[in-house]
């Protein structure tokens, strides 16, 4: 296997938006640090969303598809990361950040044109919702008024690629237009959110417990927790894990409503982007990085140091949002970015030693 330079610019300029998100994230949390730039931490969520993962997934569909265009949107998030965090009186970052998230809508067009599948339906919707929350946002709409929007973006995206790559369980027809009408709801659920927030959080809140319980029946990580070989194991951890915190996003929504700040807000937003998103991050790496650097990755043992501390970082940071506790949910959310600086660490450590023995 021969390693592919040409997405690596790319990856970092994702990177750059994820150090920088996450630094943002310790500010958000009460850590006494230098603001570095002036909008920085009120930048945390579009870095997150946006500049870090907006960049790495439309570069993994750009690479799987290989049309030269479609490196211009994973190089617009990136640039619009950061000029969001270096020039504020200008919406040139959220410009750049909204056209990035249309090429992602013309990737996915080009994606469902050529296969019309109940997955890359899904997956275009997820770019449509990144696509209306980006623009609402460079409208002046509050990040909480539409940050169902990017979350949709994600967890469609996430599930869409699960569909994918479960589809060796063949679903059943009826099982299909279950996650059919569930998407759907989800949908509705969203853009209510906008009118009626309260409304909106209960039908999303619904269908993400929905999304959870499908995935029992219908996703191959919950058959895979068993599996004898070790990467096909740890993999199913990481999914089935992030499958649990999405049921728990939804109750949580159900439980106590919209939120809008503060700490309930944090618990809500993060039970879904720590639990759900970043830990099927954990899980798809070994999948998406060869396919992007033609590099495959050796499973380690230690991987399950970063799915351990990233889980219990979690659900500390949660119990100690709902219980008010200040201090526990600064560790809490700085035990999480260390699993995420373990997880990059292991991961490069991996493809160094796939390149060693080449
Ligand atoms: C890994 C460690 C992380 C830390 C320490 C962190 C910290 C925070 C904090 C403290 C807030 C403000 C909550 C409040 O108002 O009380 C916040 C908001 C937010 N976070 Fe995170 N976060 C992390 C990861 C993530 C990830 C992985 C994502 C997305 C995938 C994300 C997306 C967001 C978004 C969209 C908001 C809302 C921003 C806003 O309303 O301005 N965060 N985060």
């Amino acid at each position: 296997m021969k390693l592919n330079r040409f997405p690596i610019p790319f990856l970092f300029f994702a990177m750059l938006a994820l150090i920088f998100a996450l630094w943002a994230g310790l500010l958000r949390l009460g850590w006494q640090l230098p603001a570095l730039t002036p909008s920085l931490a009120l930048a945390h969520g579009p870095l997150m969303i946006s500049g870090f993962l907006g960049a790495l997934i439309t570069l993994e569909r750009a690479v799987a598809i290989k049309q030269k265009w479609m490196y211009l949107p994973p190089l617009l998030a990136g640039l619009g990361g950061l000029l969001t965090i270096l020039i504020k009186p200008l919406p040139l970052g959220p410009i750049l950040l909204t056209l990035a998230s249309l090429g992602g809508v013309g990737i996915l067009t080009v994606m469902a044109r050529r296969e019309t599948a109940l997955h890359t339906i899904t997956m275009w919707f997820g770019m449509l919702t990144w696509f209306v929350g980006n623009l609402l946002w460079l409208f002046g709409w509050q990040i909480s008024q539409i940050v169902f929007f990017w979350q949709a973006y994600l967890i469609l995206t996430i599930t869409g690629e699960r569909l994918e790559l479960s589809r060796v369980l063949r679903p059943t027809k009826l099982q299909q237009i279950l996650f059919g009408i569930i998407a759907a709801l989800f949908l509705v659920g969203t853009s209510a959110s906008l009118f009626n927030l309260q409304l909106g959080t209960v039908l999303v809140g619904i269908a993400l417990i929905c999304i959870a319980f499908w995935s029992l029946r219908n996703d191959i990580a919950w058959k895979n927790l068993k599996h004898k070989l070790p990467l096909t194991r740890y993999i199913a951890w990481c999914l089935a894990l992030g499958f649990i915190w999405l049921g728990i996003g939804g109750g949580l929504n159900l439980f106590f409503g919209a939120q809008v700040a503060g700490p309930r807000y944090d618990a809500l937003l993060h039970v879904i982007f720590i639990g759900f998103v970043i830990s099927m991050i954990f899980g798809h790496a070994p999948i998406i990085f060869p396919a992007v650097l033609g590099i495959p990755i050796n499973f380690q043992p230690a991987f399950y140091l970063q799915l351990i501390l990233l889980h219990a970082s979690l659900a500390l940071r949660a119990f100690a949002d709902y219980a008010n506790l200040q201090t526990l949910r600064m560790w809490g959310g700085l035990l999480n970015e260390i699993a995420i600086f373990i997880f990059i660490g292991m991961t490069v450590y991996s493809i160094r030693k796939s390149l060693s023995e080449k």
